[in-house]
């Protein structure tokens, strides 16, 4: 039985580790860190649209490190004169995930 247990414990990893994240976990970490208090995905309120920041830097491949470094750091004069401040407290692994899924909008 207790061989079973062991197959079965290393499928549900196996599984957990395959499965692509879901847009929906990248969402609540943009609503954990707060970022939708200026942004949408599809419309422009305090901060650009993440459809609008995906469209402008598609096919840039420097994109993902430097906005990395925009989001941690805060970013002023690319998109009006309106300022986002540094979201210096967000884990690196989550502003990398997050910036991942901004480009990623269609
Ligand atoms: C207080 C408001 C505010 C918050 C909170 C905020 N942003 Fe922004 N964001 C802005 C503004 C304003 C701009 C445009 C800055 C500019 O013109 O350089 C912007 C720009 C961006 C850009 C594009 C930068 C560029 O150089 O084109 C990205 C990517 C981005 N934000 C991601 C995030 C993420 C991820 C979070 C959450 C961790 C977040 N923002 C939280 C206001 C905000």
């Amino acid at each position: 039985m207790k061989s079973i247990a062991a197959a079965v414990s290393i499928a549900a990893v196996a599984a957990a580790l395959a499965a692509p994240a879901p847009a929906l976990a990248n969402e609540a970490l943009a609503k954990k860190h707060n970022c939708f208090a200026c942004h949408q995905v599809d419309k422009k309120v305090v901060g650009p649209s993440y459809k609008d920041v995906a469209a402008k830097y598609a096919g840039d491949k420097g994109a993902e490190a430097r906005l990395f470094e925009k989001v941690k750091k805060g970013s002023v004069g690319v998109w009006g004169q309106v300022p986002m401040p540094p979201n210096a407290a967000v884990p690196d692994a989550d502003v990398k995930t997050l910036v991942k899924w901004i480009l990623s909008q269609k």
